[in-house]
Formats: structure tokens, C-alpha cells, sequence
């Protein structure tokens, strides 16, 4: 007999930044100033993340795109990529996201592609801690507390069988 499931996911939203913790405010505010070093001239859609790390450090990156498009690489993905290689061991906690098109916020809350998605479980399931998520739009911010709610039933290393550092 088959049987049925379900998954559902729970998120917070928030009006503006005014709403926001002061330390969650000043992740959104990282990630609207790191789209400002976005190289989008073929999508005009300039996307920043903002990363944050046990120690406090936050570290930026922005969408840079390229000529050939598929080369490209997310805003979310740059931002993480960094932290790991520069910051080995200092786990990541949360991550914002912010994106301008034409010189403007986008309203809506920009949410990461699928690749960026499993780029987040990577690291949220190697440290074993819960990484908050903050998509944050001008008119509204919506904040999930893990990964697996954008992502469930995400493929991980556990299927690999292997022992991994
Ligand atoms: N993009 C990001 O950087 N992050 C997202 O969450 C969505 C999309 C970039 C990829 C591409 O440079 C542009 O936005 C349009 O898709």
C-alpha cells in the first residue's frame, strides 16, 4: 500500500529592517552593500550575500556574471566559497540576500537558486549547525532558521556511504 507525507516549513516575516535584531539588521545591510560590487550587465539583476561566521566575522560576495553565461556564479555561492576558504572552521551561522534591479531593492524577498541551495546544506550538514537564512526584499524579509527549509530531502554525503572528515 502506498502511503502519503508531507513537509512543511516554518518562516518569519518582517515588514522592513526596523523589525529586524540589530545583528540580523546589519547582515541585511551587508548584503545590500555587497550587491553594489555585483557584475550583472547582462541580467541588470545585482544580487549581494552576506555571510555570517560563529566569530562575527561577515564576509560579502555579489553575482559576477560572464560572457559566456553558464560561467557566471551566484551572489550566495561567491559569498560562501569565500567564507570557507578563507575562514576554515569558523562555521557559518547565517547567510542574507538582497538583490537591486535597476538601482532599485527588489520588494520581494530574492531567494537562492537550487545550486545555492545545496551549497548551504554542504556546510550546514558538515558542521552540524543550523544555518538562518534571511531573504530579505524592502518591503519584506522572510527568515527561515535552516537550509532544509528551502531544500528538503536534500542529498548529502550520507548517501556517498564514505567517511568524511
Ligand atoms: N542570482 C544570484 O546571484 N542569486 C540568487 O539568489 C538568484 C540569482 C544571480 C545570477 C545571475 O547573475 C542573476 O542573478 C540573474 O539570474
Amino acid at each position: 500500500m502506498p502511503t502519503t507525507g508531507s513537509i512543511s516549513f516554518s518562516f518569519t516575516e518582517f515588514d522592513s529592517t526596523g523589525e529586524l535584531s540589530s545583528g540580523d539588521r546589519e547582515l541585511v545591510l551587508s548584503a545590500r552593500e555587497a550587491a553594489v560590487n555585483a557584475y550583472a550587465p547582462y541580467s541588470g539583476f545585482s544580487v549581494g550575500a552576506a555571510v555570517l561566521l560563529e566569530s562575527g566575522k561577515i564576509i560579502n560576495g555579489a553575482n559576477v556574471e560572464n560572457a559566456a553565461f553558464p560561467s557566471g556564479i551566484c551572489a550566495e555561492r561567491n559569498a560562501m566559497a569565500n567564507a570557507v576558504s578563507n575562514h576554515p572552521g569558523d562555521h557559518v551561522i547565517a547567510i542574507a540576500v538582497a538583490a537591486f534591479t535597476n538601482d532599485s531593492l527588489t520588494d520581494e524577498p530574492v531567494t537562492p537558486c537550487g545550486t545555492c541551495r545545496q551549497v548551504i546544506a554542504e556546510e550546514e550538514f558538515r558542521s552540524g549547525k543550523q544555518i538562518r537564512i534571511i531573504l530579505a526584499g524592502r518591503t519584506k524579509i522572510r527568515v527561515v532558521e535552516s537550509i532544509s527549509a528551502l531544500l528538503p530531502m536534500q542529498f548529502n554525503r550520507d548517501y556517498l556511504g564514505a567517511t568524511l572528515p
